[in-house]
């Protein structure tokens, strides 16, 4: 397929007012959380709360305000601004969150200024790198995962770890997931398990493990007669480690 960048901006700065007005983006985001608390926890098992979080295609921040109450800080970044603007707009609210820093920005430099600085003190200095990364929904968009892998690597403090959460791509049916209108946004339909394995490796992941964690139900278009309107989806959870 050959979305871009571009394509994928313009998709979603269309959707963003009506993205959270979808009970099946909601329920996958539940399910995300739901996956990722017992990796946030074993982290601040370890670590005390201290934990510096950022999310790489964060939308409207679904995600990110569920995990911003057991972390640190969240940066959480999206290249769609009226994605962005949702989420500036939710952060507004008198009892949203103050740890969740929004950015938008198609992100490839792991040293981009647009990042916090590690050091508060040397604006100008290093830039913050991470404990855990997470991205929901967004691998399936990205064209050529190798440089975003490379981005997210350089972005994780040694033994950092990120969590990556995505429909699978168990075959022809899992086109499925979108309506074929949207397919021209999409570059691939959901993630192949051991190539994702293999490629993770590839970039220089340690502890590489690439799972099902679990199902979600989908409203689909029906393609012939006697077609299900209801499919399963399953999810992966790809997690990796920075040595
Ligand atoms: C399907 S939406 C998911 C949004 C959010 N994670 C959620 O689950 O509600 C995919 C998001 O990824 C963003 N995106 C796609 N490629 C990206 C990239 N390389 N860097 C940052 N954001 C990206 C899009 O702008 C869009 O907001």
């Amino acid at each position: 397929m050959t979305s871009t960048p571009d394509a994928s901006k313009q998709r979603f700065n269309a959707e963003a007012a009506a993205w959270d007005t979808q009970p099946a983006v909601l329920e996958a985001t539940r399910q995300a959380f739901e996956a990722l608390q017992p990796l946030i926890r074993s982290f601040t098992a370890k670590k005390g709360s201290n934990l510096d979080v950022l999310e790489f295609g964060c939308g409207t921040g679904l995600l990110s305000m569920q995990v911003a109450p057991l972390v640190t800080e969240i940066v959480a970044i999206d290249l769609a601004e009226g994605m962005v603007d949702m989420l500036r707009a939710k952060l507004e609210k008198p009892d949203s969150p103050k740890n969740i820093i929004p950015i938008c920005k198609l992100l490839m430099d792991p040293e981009d200024p647009i990042l916090p600085p590690a050091d508060v003190n040397n604006p100008r200095g290093s830039r913050k790198k991470f404990d855990l990364i997470t991205s929901h929904l967004v691998l399936h968009h990205v064209p050529d995962l190798r440089p975003f892998l490379r981005t997210l690597i350089g972005c994780l403090k040694p033994g950092g770890r990120v969590a990556l959460t995505d429909y699978e791509d168990f075959g022809e049916q899992a086109k499925k997931f979108h309506p074929k209108e949207k397919w021209d946004t999409c570059e691939r339909h959901g993630i192949q398990r051991e190539w994702m394995e293999g490629l993770m490796k590839e970039i220089g992941f340690t502890e590489v493990n690439v799972r099902v964690a679990w199902t979600l139900k989908k409203d689909v278009e029906r393609w012939q007669e006697g077609d299900e309107d209801i499919m399963d989806f399953p999810f992966l959870i790809c997690e990796g480690a920075r040595p």
